[in-house]
């Protein structure tokens, strides 16, 4: 049960993108994955094509102690199981505040619904460290930091690591993290640059694997669906699937 916050408080760097198309990779392995939307604008869940209402309860209903989080699974696809998000997890920021009693129960949730889960669980944060991203954070065994490769973007990863390790204080643990750059545009210049200053930035932490601006990429989550649904030979497909590769491979799913 490695559990994965995919986290970066900057929003339009490809959370959701890459918690989409990693769930569906790790599926389509077999891996048997569950994806956690904890962004109350619920992107995830609509590119799985989980469609709001339906009268069933969302992971707002966990923080409400109205159920637990095995109650709240979906299966959307064959081998993806989604806890979906609505609108209303936005007022669990206002609802709990960020003692550490509220920080901490999305991992006591996970542990007492899906300890015996031998596959990944992959957490899709918003984009903000409010009580949610805390309690992904807190959750997780590892972080995974995407970054799109634009000047603003480079600057995110400086505060996002002065937060995590405020964090690891916290919890009294070291949080594991690996960088992935995305909308990397291999005829411009300054996505060659932002790779090369975050490889001296990370080191060890970035990953190999860039994931490239690709069309199918922003148009699979129109049509409800993950890439490799969508256009299995395009590059994004592929790219998402050496992620997968190059994250088990380093212990990290
Ligand atoms: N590699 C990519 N190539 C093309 N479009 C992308 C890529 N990654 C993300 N996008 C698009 O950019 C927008 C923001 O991505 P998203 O994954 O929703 O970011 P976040 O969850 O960090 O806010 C979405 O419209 C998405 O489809
Ligand atoms: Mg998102």
């Amino acid at each position: 049960m490695p559990v994965v916050a995919v986290f970066n408080q900057k929003g339009g760097v490809g959370k959701t993108t890459t918690t989409l198309n990693l769930s569906a990779a790790l599926a389509r392995e077999g891996l048997q994955p569950i994806a956690i939307d904890l962004d109350p604008q619920s992107h995830l869940s609509w590119s799985l094509g989980y469609q709001g209402g339906q009268g069933r309860p969302t992971v707002s209903a966990f923080f409400r102690e109205e159920a637990t989080l095995r109650a709240l699974v979906q299966e959307v696809q064959t081998g993806l199981r989604l806890i979906p998000a609505s609108l209303d997890l936005a007022k669990v920021d206002a609802l709990f505040g960020k003692s550490a009693a509220a920080t901490t129960r999305l991992r006591a949730g996970i542990v007492a619904s899906f300890r015996d889960e031998p596959g990944p669980i992959l957490i899709d944060c918003c984009p903000m460290l409010g009580v949610l991203s805390l309690n992904a954070v807190l959750a997780a065994d590892h972080v995974l930091v995407p970054v799109s490769a634009d000047f603003l973007s480079m600057q995110s990863v400086h505060k996002l690591d002065a937060a995590l390790r405020v964090l690891e204080k916290a919890r009294g643990r070291p949080i594991p993290r690996k960088v992935v750059v995305t909308r990397f545009d291999a005829r411009r210049r300054l996505s060659h640059d932002i790779f090369a200053q975050l490889k001296s930035y990370c080191g060890a932490d970035l990953c190999e694997t860039r994931i490239g601006e690709t069309v199918a990429l922003a148009e699979s989550p129109v049509a409800g669906q993950d890439v490799f649904a969508h256009d299995p030979a395009c590059t994004g497909a592929r790219e998402y699937w050496a992620l997968m590769e190059e994250l088990a491979q380093c212990g990290f799913l």
